[in-house]
């Protein structure tokens, strides 16, 4: 069951689109610009600095998708990267008509982005699609709390959860040790949360925490990193 309020649009200061919760001071970015908030904290800081050739990444809380689509474009313009296999946890989709006034398709410049945008929202559950012959996208409809990977074989994790105010659920010790044993040796795990007991936690489960300048209105994000 969905607890959560019915999100609303809103556009966020570096015009790009986001949706925010009333009443719970929730929003899914940044409300100082969520595509620049993506591209630091996920982009900058996540698939760019790993320097796999043929990636695969796993998000948790999928939800608008923007972190797909910038990863998407930023793979295409990518010398060093050679394929993404891209897979996103989302238990709560997004409807259809709140998905139809995301601006990303105007925001974000890049070839093909409206059918990419189009092909990760229609599809379907556990099935993997190739967007290119190099990019490939899996949707899994669980909570991360219920997805069972037994293989460590992602190489970065997005970590986007709503807030630890709002879903400590999402920030706890369990959740962290299960993301630590998907990852590759030398994976990674990065947010935009950079509050002391998310990263006292992430170290408590093995991770080597590095505090990362972040994206305006935001003075720190977080990486971890499983060096061994
Ligand atoms: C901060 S928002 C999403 C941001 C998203 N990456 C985007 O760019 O739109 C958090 C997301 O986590 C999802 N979520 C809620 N509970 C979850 C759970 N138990 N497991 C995984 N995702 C969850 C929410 O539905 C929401 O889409």
């Amino acid at each position: 069951m969905n607890l959560f309020p019915r999100a609303e649009h809103f556009i966020t200061a570096d015009g790009s689109s986001t949706l925010i919760l009333p009443g719970l001071n929730e929003q899914y970015h940044s409300i100082h610009g969520a595509i620049q908030e993506s591209n630091i904290v996920y982009i900058q800081n996540g698939f760019n600095y790993s320097e796999v050739a043929d990636i695969n990444i796993l998000e948790i809380g999928f939800g608008t998708g923007l972190n797909c689509l910038l990863t998407y474009t930023s793979f295409i313009n990518s010398k060093s990267c050679k394929s993404v296999n891209y897979t996103a946890i989302e238990p709560l989709p997004i409807p259809f008509d709140l998905l139809e006034k995301l601006n990303y398709k105007n925001e974000i410049n890049s070839f093909k982005i409206n059918d990419v945008f189009r092909q990760i929202h229609s599809s379907i559950s556990n099935e993997k699609i190739q967007i290119t012959d190099h990019f490939s996208f899996t949707l899994i409809s669980s909570t991360v709390q219920e997805f069972q990977d037994s293989e460590a074989k992602y190489d970065v994790i997005y970590f986007d959860a709503f807030g630890p105010d709002t879903q400590p659920e999402m920030w706890s010790f369990a959740i962290f040790e299960k993301m630590y044993s998907l990852l590759k040796p030398n994976g990674i795990l990065v947010t935009y949360c950079a509050k002391g007991a998310v990263k006292r936690l992430l170290k408590s489960v093995g991770f080597k925490v590095e505090n990362l300048p972040g994206p305006p209105g935001k003075r720190e994000i977080t990486r971890g990193l499983k060096q061994i």
